[in-house]
């Protein structure tokens, strides 16, 4: 990675929001020495302190705290013709994100040190953004022995999942809670009940009946949820649900909180702007797990963030090729890419007057940030210069073709949005601008 001329960058007249301070207001942003060094209505440089400092201009733009993703898929190691640390970790820096937590269902599985110390270095050596590796519950994914939770948190992993799958066995997961809590780590629980879900391709429902294609139904992940609360409850380990998709899910995880229970829960893009009516095509690139919903889900989802019982939105960025996407519906995989297209879907939000701007940031910055315990998502004084300039006005048309990632399998693509990352900030360092990626 080349070093910046400047050691500083000075973003002039933004609109600064920052939601861990509360703060939404027209000012300047200085980055010295690769840390957030001042934020000010104005900030007046002496011209001696000015040499070497950058002035951008930020005016008609946001200046927020790095975006975080909590929830995408790398893919490496073992599945690189998918994605790699690379490829991902720039795609997620052309779409505004400084920072993201990755899936253990890699080959071989993030099970242990090794593989996370591998994907750590990786990520060092060849990536774009932050890094922070997720570790498998259970060894192998296979939902049988718990792995080693000290040693991957211990070699860097921020959390447990068996995302891509279920921890089905009750037992197990009541185990992995009580042993998250000594290092103070959720566990992501990718809420499924595969009995319930078995050989289902998409949701359960009137559009499943008319295609004729097998329905997984909500209740495959409320049963699931309603679990996980309750054994939360029981052995006050953290649950953090991920890729929250129904009506239900959101009922269960407000009333859950409402109770005091250490739940907190994400959804993602396509399931608060896709409906299950867009599978009448038999287009795999909508196959996803869990599937889209109703549009009755989609609202309460909307609901759900809007109250903040969903408190994050994560893209579960899914690279898939077309290898695994142009067969039969059946035999597809299931998922999407996510990081290019999230921040203009999330900015619809605000323009329909769903959540507030500082509402929409904070759930890609501070919350997501505050369940995995990391450092950033603030502009507070003395933190790592992490930041993403966004010009929320920016009209453009998603082309899946011209993104950095791997893949393509992307839902959006050809839509008509608004809201861009115009220049993407790690540690200091412009990393993405106008466009480029600057490494
Ligand atoms: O659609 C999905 N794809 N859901 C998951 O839970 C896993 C993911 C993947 O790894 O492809
Ligand atoms: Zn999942």
């Amino acid at each position: 990675m080349q070093r910046e001329k400047a050691h500083g960058l000075l973003f002039r007249r933004g609109r600064v929001i920052d939601p861990a301070q509360g703060l939404d207001r027209t000012g300047d942003v200085l980055v010295m020495d690769g840390r957030i060094a001042d934020v000010q209505p104005q900030i007046d440089l002496s011209a001696d302190r000015m040499s070497g400092i950058e002035e951008v201009d930020a005016t008609g733009r946001w200046i927020v705290p790095g975006l975080l993703d909590m929830h995408v898929h790398l893919r490496e190691p073992g599945q690189e013709y998918k994605e790699n640390i690379a490829s991902g970790t720039r795609a997620a820096v052309a779409g505004g994100y400084t920072g993201v937590a990755c899936m253990p269902n890699t080959n071989p599985v993030n099970d242990s040190a090794a593989v996370t110390r591998f994907i750590l270095e990786r990520a060092r050596e060849r990536g774009a953004c932050r890094v922070y590796p997720v570790g498998a519950v259970s060894s192998g994914l296979k939902g049988e022995n718990l792995s080693e939770f000290g040693d991957l948190v211990g070699a860097g992993a921020v959390a447990v999942t068996d995302d891509g799958k279920p921890v089905a066995n009750s037992m197990l997961m009541r185990r992995a809670l009580e042993y998250s809590r000594i290092f103070d780590i959720p566990v992501i629980s990718h809420a499924e009940d595969p009995l319930l879900s078995h050989g289902g391709l998409m949701n359960e429902g009137p559009v499943s009946g008319m295609l004729g294609l097998r329905g997984i139904p909500r209740a495959a992940e409320e049963v699931m949820i309603a679990r996980d609360i309750l054994l939360s409850e029981l052995t006050r380990g953290r649950v953090h649900i991920a890729h929250v998709s129904t009506a239900g899910s959101v009922r269960l995880i407000r009333e859950a909180k409402r109770r005091g229970i250490s739940v907190t829960a994400e959804t993602a893009p396509h399931y608060f702007h896709l409906t299950d009516e867009v599978l009448t095509g038999f287009d795999t690139v909508f196959k996803v797990n869990p599937p889209l919903r109703s549009a009755e889900d989609l609202r309460a989802i909307r609901e759900g963030l809007a109250d903040g019982t969903i408190d994050a939105i994560a893209t579960d960025h899914a690279p898939h090729t077309v290898l695994e996407k142009d067969v039969e519906f059946e035999f597809a995989s299931s998922g999407m890419i996510g990081l290019e297209s999230a921040l203009p879907l999330i900015l619809a939000l605000v323009r329909e007057e769903v959540l507030t701007p500082m509402e929409a940031i904070a759930k890609v910055t501070c919350n997501p940030a505050g369940i995995l315990r990391l450092p950033g998502g603030t502009l507070r004084q003395g933190t790592a210069a992490d930041l993403t300039m966004i010009d929320p006005d920016a009209s453009f048309t998603l082309d899946a073709g011209s993104f950095q990632s791997k893949s393509r399998n992307c839902p959006f693509h050809g839509w008509e949005v608004r809201g861009k990352a115009v220049m993407t900030v790690v540690g200091g360092r412009v990393v993405f601008a106008e466009g480029r990626i600057m490494i």
